[in-house]
């Protein structure tokens, strides 16, 4: 059992990123062993043309059949999930997230779209077939600061709400050994 972390950013630069490293490093740091899928990393024809015959994609599925959490994060884009998480999502099999516990996470530049996750993200992860999912978690942008090495540092709350929703992960780990 393992955990996937879903990056729908368009960009490593993207502040999705810094989310992607702190939910990847606190998972780590408990023992949780953690994939990654960045969706903009996946050949762009293949997601564009829906190819589900592609061997890239084949490969990541394989990553969210074997997790027992899948962790989907995403920047807001016109009162939404971005268009790229939903190119990949498109492309799991129809009920790839059953059985699964799934935490949103969304990052978005003001707080007019805080329930885009409720009324966009979530009726789509149940037609994948989730039926635990946990609160979400919205962070403002500027609640993320991006620093010259590349690096990413959160404001305290926002730290502090990640862990809120990451800690059922590392209770399930315990109950699963
Ligand atoms: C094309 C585009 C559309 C956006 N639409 C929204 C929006 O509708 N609501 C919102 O709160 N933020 C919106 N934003 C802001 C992004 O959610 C925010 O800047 C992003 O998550 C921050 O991550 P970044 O580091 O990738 O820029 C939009 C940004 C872009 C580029």
């Amino acid at each position: 059992m393992s955990t996937v972390i879903i990056n729908g950013a368009n960009a490593k630069q993207s502040r999705v990123t810094g989310v992607e490293q702190f939910v990847g490093q606190f998972l780590k740091k408990n023992n949780v062993e953690t994939d990654v899928i960045t969706v903009h990393e996946l050949p762009a024809e293949d997601l564009i043309t829906a190819n589900y015959a592609s061997e890239a994609i084949k490969n990541v599925n394989r990553l969210v059949e074997k997790a027992d959490t899948v962790i989907v994060l995403t920047p807001i884009y016109k009162a939404a999930y971005s268009g790229i998480l939903k190119t990949y999502l498109d492309l799991l099999p129809q009920k790839a997230l059953e059985n699964k516990f799934i935490i949103p996470v969304a990052v978005g530049g003001s707080l007019n779209h805080l329930l885009a996750v409720n009324y966009a993200l979530k009726p789509l992860l149940s037609e994948l077939g989730a039926t635990e999912i946990a609160k979400s978690v919205y962070i403002l942008d500027k609640q993320i600061s991006k620093h010259e090495d590349g690096s990413f540092s959160f404001e305290d709350e926002v730290e502090e709400r990640l862990i809120t929703e990451l800690k059922p992960v590392l209770k399930r780990q315990t109950q699963k050994v």
